[in-house]
């Protein structure tokens, strides 16, 4: 079977800062570079249409169906997250599913690139969600940190620059939680001149051949400009999804040149946002073509943490007032959220007390859905907010306490995330996994 034809995305301009939305975007273009939802005839930024994303692009939505069956097999209660919608959409996760269901192993593989020293909260969402599936799991996960990818796509960025800001990240990402014993970590420039990179290397340069010009043209809007680097990357992304990439995380021998076909043929699950899915439909779309194939790596994706400006905006890191950083004080969060986080409140008190609010649109009630975990807590409030009783002030010192706790915890783990332990991180090595204790054998 062969996956639908990529719809191009063609590099559009940004719009980074979000004003009231006022309706579901009807043309809208989402890519791993540029992100936005479409704008009225007035020039304001739409709600994304994620449902309209999933059908352009053939995903599946997540049903309760699923969520039921998650919770059948693994034993747990499904994240808050996928409970409530923010992880939306996915590719073949029934078949992670029957492979776990199985006691079968399956890697688990997500990534970041490196574009600032410090990542916003939007960023940490699909490690928050990475690390809930590895404990769920019990699975060996790689990360990846592009910092090559970075360098060859912005203008302005030196090396030497995104190999620090990749350092950085690595330590914010491990503050999230990782178990040491089944997390590798590493940064391009400094795994792909390790030694331990030959079998990456090896499926990356297969890849590359199987991969023309027109294909990730047509997947990435580049054009004859478009520097050589660039146009390559796309198989780096991919391959890091196949566990024969990694042979020394199974404890095997990574100075041989024959690649493991039993490596080759294991699952991967793939956490990301929405954006990265153009990477992954060409991995899925070329893997059974390699010597030794891999099957399509499974993928699960999320919606993007709505800005403070709103739904349709992206937290940008040219905007400090669009997004809370992990690296941002007390105050600063203070502040953001009174001054800069858009309400659904009414315009005065009189009128709030009598109308009510819209928590849809509310960023603060938005951001108390993604990090309160409590369902009954977060129905009470938006109830209270419609009918009047609670205000706009009420609602965002709740968001305000909620994310100082949630960025002081982060920060207090962070600082205890010394140059060893990110070492530790980085070593190629055998992990140590359990998987599923009580497999159902066929
Ligand atoms: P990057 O650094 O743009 O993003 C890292 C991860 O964060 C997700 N993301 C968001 N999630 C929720 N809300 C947001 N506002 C938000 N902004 C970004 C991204 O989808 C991504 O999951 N090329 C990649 C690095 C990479 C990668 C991967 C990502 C390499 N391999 C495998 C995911 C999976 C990048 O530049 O990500």
């Amino acid at each position: 079977m062969t996956e639908p034809e990529p719809p191009s995305v063609a590099a559009l301009s940004l719009a980074e800062t979000a004003t009231q939305p006022v309706a579901k975007a009807t043309e809208q273009e989402i890519n791993p570079w540029d992100v936005h939802a479409a704008t009225d005839e007035q020039g304001n930024v739409l709600e994304f249409d994620y449902k309209a994303i999933s059908e352009k692009w053939n995903t599946k939505l997540i049903d309760g169906a699923l969520l039921e069956r998650f919770e059948r097999v693994t034993g747990h209660k499904p994240h808050r997250w996928l409970r409530r919608g923010l992880f939306f959409s996915h590719r073949d996760l029934e078949l992670i599913l029957d492979a776990y269901e199985r006691g079968e192993t399956f890697l688990l593989y997500t990534g970041r690139g490196p574009s600032s020293d410090s990542m916003h909260i939007g960023h940490t969402i699909p490690f928050e969600f990475t690390k809930y599936l590895q404990d769920v799991f019990d699975v060996p996960l790689v990360i990846m940190l592009t910092d090559d990818e970075k360098f060859l796509f912005k203008e302005k960025l030196k090396q030497e620059e995104v190999y620090q800001f990749a350092r950085d990240n690595a330590k914010d990402i491990i503050s999230i939680g990782f178990d040491v014993k089944k997390t590798f970590i590493f940064i391009d420039s400094e795994f792909f001149t390790s030694g331990y990179n030959r079998h990456f290397s090896l499926n990356s340069t297969e890849f590359e051949k199987l991969i023309t010009n027109n294909q990730v043209r047509g997947a990435f809007g580049f054009d004859g400009s478009t520097n050589i680097g660039a146009n390559a990357f796309a198989a780096k992304q991919c391959v890091a999804a196949f566990a024969s990439s990694y042979p020394f995380i199974f404890g095997e021998d990574h100075k041989t040149y024959r690649r493991s076909k039993q490596l080759a043929a294991m699952p991967c699950l793939i956490p990301c946002a929405i954006d990265q899915d153009p990477y992954f439909r060409i991995v899925r779309e070329n893997c059974s073509r390699m010597d030794n194939p891999s099957p399509k790596p499974a993928l699960i994706h999320s919606k993007f943490l709505t800005s403070l400006q709103g739904a349709g905006g992206k937290m940008s890191a040219s905007n400090p007032n669009s997004a809370i950083y992990m690296s941002d004080t007390e105050k600063q969060i203070k502040n953001k959220i009174n001054k800069h986080a858009f309400s659904g409140g009414q315009e005065t008190l009189e009128l709030h007390r009598e109308k009510g609010g819209n928590p849809d649109i509310d960023v603060p009630y938005q951001y108390l859905t993604y990090f309160e975990d409590d369902d009954e807590k977060i129905a009470k409030f938006a109830e209270d907010y419609k009918k009047g009783i609670m205000l706009t002030g009420e609602m965002k010192k709740e968001c305000i306490n909620m994310m100082t706790a949630y960025v002081k915890k982060f920060q207090e783990a962070r600082a205890k995330i010394t140059d060893e332990v990110l070492e530790e991180y980085l070593r190629p090595r055998k992990l140590e996994w359990r998987g599923n204790p009580n497999p159902t054998k066929p």
